[in-house]
């Protein structure tokens, strides 16, 4: 869905800027500032990619402050299906604990600034990172690879103004300040989580307050009995909950639902930023925990010992270079046509236990499951042939024995090299 609506009237042979337009009070200043201190023409685009907010008071707020147009893009199934779900198939965490929502929604964001550039005839894009974060890495290295020939600007990154300031300049410009329940931190949301950074979470050695929590419960008041869902995956894709098949959208709008409400979703990080910085965030992504960990069980079932081995490799360095803004890549790319090729038989069901912040994996099934009960029982209807146990253990072993007894048979040798060498006493003469 594509909602325009334009009415200021461009000033003639001013250059255009599209500005990624948050509704927010940095993104509302950068307006006027973009045409005072560039003197351009501005473009304002806002992106719904599952956070909340509404776009359409955005166009009305950006043209409000002097934006000649302005766009609201609903982007949330394009995010899930292009973005989530690859990130999914991979299994995608980065560092082993961050599900990487920020980060996959980056790239989408500039592609979608960057279409509007060329529609418009833009010559920049502008958007509202400041200097020590990754998404300004993320958004102009994106914005590079997609086209290399707009001028970048991030306001944010340039002008001098502490908040105050800011408010001030947003009074003198006649912008109206957002009204926003105040929030001690810095956050970031969309379909796939919440990020949370700032304030008091900055003291790494404290737990997070409970207030920097809004998807999930806490633990201790979620639900005293659990929560079961089963899952089902088609070729890595979850498809339906519960048997009532989902569009991807909705499907992840309702795990983050489910495993919210049982406290799933909570995660304390020190993250290493590409910028060099050590950062303590907090996470609340349910569905992509809940996901995420289903997915991985459906996998054990249905992919070989060699394949998820080497795929935890591919994993790591595909969630390294979403993190490092180079979605866009040759390598990235090639990464995920590794990991499409491993989804294949990757169907069937998961059912998942939410249980007071946690989630656990119960049961799985597949129609193309390795998993053979017949191989695996120690009961009757045993089919393993118990015969071959020890030829096989024989020639696996082989090597081993090999190395043990050149080994042995050195260090007899060097054993009896001192011996040799050792100078004996001679017999004392006896005295005659
Ligand atoms: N640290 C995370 C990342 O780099 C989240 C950053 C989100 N931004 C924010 N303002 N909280 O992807």
């Amino acid at each position: 869905m594509v909602t325009k609506k334009k009415d200021s009237v461009p000033r003639s042979g001013r250059k255009k800027v599209v500005l990624a337009y948050s509704g927010g009070l940095d993104t509302s200043v950068a307006i006027r500032w973009l045409q005072d201190n560039y003197d351009l023409d501005v473009v304002a685009v806002s992106i719904d990619v599952g956070q909340p907010g509404d776009m359409e008071k955005n166009i009305d707020r950006a043209k409000g402050i002097g934006a000649i147009a302005a766009y609201a893009l609903d982007a949330r199934e394009e995010f899930a299906e292009e973005y989530v779900w690859p990130s999914l198939k991979a299994n995608a965490m980065y560092q082993g604990a961050y599900p990487l929502s920020t980060a996959i929604a980056r790239p989408l964001i500039a592609k979608l600034l960057v279409d509007v550039a060329k529609k418009e005839g833009a010559d920049y894009i502008a958007h509202g990172c400041t200097a020590k974060g990754n998404d300004q890495v993320r958004f102009d290295v994106s914005i590079a690879a997609l086209a290399p020939n707009l001028g970048i600007i991030a306001p944010m990154r340039e002008w001098v103004m502490t908040r105050e300031e800011e408010i001030d300049y947003a009074k003198k410009n006649d912008i109206p300040i957002p009204v926003k329940k105040s929030c001690p931190y810095s956050t970031d949301e969309n379909l796939w989580g919440r990020s949370c950074e700032c304030g008091v979470i900055e003291d790494a050695s404290k737990e997070p307050p409970e207030d920097a929590h809004e998807w999930t419960v806490s633990p201790l008041k979620a639900p005293n009995k659990p929560t079961y869902v089963d899952i089902a995956f088609d070729k890595g894709v979850p498809v339906s909950v519960d048997g009532r098949r989902l569009p991807p959208v909705e499907l992840i709008m309702k795990l983050n639902k489910l495993a919210g409400e049982n406290g799933v979703g909570r995660i304390d990080h020190v993250e290493d930023r590409l910028v060099g910085i050590k950062s303590r965030e907090t996470y609340e992504c349910p569905a992509a925990v809940t996901l995420i960990k289903a997915h991985q069980a459906m996998e054990s079932m249905v992919l070989t010992r060699d394949v998820l081995s080497y795929k935890r490799g591919v994993e790591q360095r595909f969630s390294e270079l979403a993190y490092d803004g180079l979605w866009f890549s040759p390598l990235r790319e090639a990464l995920d046509a590794f990991v499409e090729s491993t989804q294949k038989y990757v169907t069937g069901m998961v059912r998942v236990k939410l249980y007071k912040g946690n989630v656990e994996v119960v049961g799985r099934e597949s129609p193309y499951s390795l998993y053979d009960e017949g191989l695996a029982t120690y009961a009757a209807g045993d089919e393993f042939d118990h015969t071959s146990a020890k030829g096989f253990i024989y020639v696996w072993g082989l090597p081993l024995r090999t190395v043990a007894a050149a080994h042995k048979a050195k260090m007899k040798v060097v054993d009896q090299e001192p011996a040799k060498a050792a100078p004996k006493k001679a017999p004392r003469k006896k005295a005659t």
